[in-house]
């Protein structure tokens, strides 16, 4: 069973009021790797992110989405996120009222905790996280993502800078440990230090065991977090891989010569 992938999707159709955005999407990440997504605004990227969170907007008309072999699709975006999924969205949620520390206590508990419990129904060792550990935790991530303590007091996503939301997003993903990353758009809006403090974290926060799929439009993000594969997605699916040579060129030429390829292909 080891030669299971930890993320496969295969033949992924999906369609948003009865119009077909995704048209036939494969793409597998395993453990330890990080893949960069790219492609023309309105080809389909956060749709596929949504999808992999179980927005439920989105109707999936064909194809599967395995973790560790097991189809996903039937799985609430709550179980998603307890197993392991993580997606930082591109256009963060403003909480009004509810503080950064509270959001991030109930919302990283409630995974961590239901992690343990499962873990403990399987007879193995499990923690439930305390108030206090999480104080220490959060405390300990703020600062590898040098967040200023007066940060988490804040109300949720109110009134923060686009950086700030961002940076809130990958607190968010620290603390959630999650197995699979998927981070739409997270360099948008930030400055060129903001870039390299949230590029710093999600280095320091990948493993062997932790797989991400960075959807970006640009080099920079990318000459701090080296992705191991491309892919560009063209009008709902991935029309081209290969490895950073792929963004050099889209990044010199645009998307013409990629658009020309799949035309000849046509
Ligand atoms: N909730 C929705 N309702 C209606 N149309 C949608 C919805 N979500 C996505 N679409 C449409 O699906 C297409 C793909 O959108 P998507 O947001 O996935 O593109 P994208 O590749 O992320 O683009 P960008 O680079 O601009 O972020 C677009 O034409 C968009 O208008
Ligand atoms: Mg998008």
């Amino acid at each position: 069973m080891s030669n299971v992938p930890m993320f496969e999707i295969e033949n992924l159709h999906a369609s948003i009021e009865d119009r077909e955005i995704l048209k036939g999407v494969d793409l597998t990440v395993n453990q330890g790797e990080i893949h960069a997504l790219m492609g023309p605004n309105g080809s389909g990227k956060s749709t596929l992110a949504n999808i992999i969170a179980g927005h439920p907007a989105y109707e999936v008309t064909e194809g599967s989405i395995k973790y560790f072999g097991e189809d996903i699709l039937e799985w609430s975006p709550d179980e998603r996120a307890r197993k392991g999924l993580f997606l930082a969205f591109q256009y963060p949620t403003v909480i009004p009222g509810v503080s950064m520390a509270n959001f991030l206590r109930m919302a990283v508990t409630a995974v961590r905790n239901a992690r343990a419990d499962e873990a403990a129904a399987q007879g193995g060792a499990a923690q439930r996280m305390t108030p206090r550990e999480f104080r220490r935790l959060m405390k300990e991530k703020m600062a590898l993502l040098k967040m200023d303590d007066a940060f988490a007091t804040r109300y949720l996503n109110e009134g923060f800078s686009g950086g700030e939301k961002k940076r809130a997003e990958i607190l968010q993903m620290a603390l959630l440990e999650p197995r699979l990353a998927v981070l739409d758009e997270t360099d948008s809006g930030l400055d060129i230090d903001a870039l390299k403090v949230v590029s710093e974290g999600v280095n320091a926060l990948t493993g062997p065991e932790m797989g991400i799929l960075l959807i970006t439009h640009y080099q920079r993000l990318l000459n701090f977090i080296k992705p191991d594969y491309v892919h560009i997605m063209m009008d709902g699916r991935i029309v081209s891989e290969g490895g950073k040579e792929l963004v050099t060129r889209l990044e010199a030429e645009g998307y013409a010569w990629v658009e020309a390829q799949v035309a000849a292909s046509a």
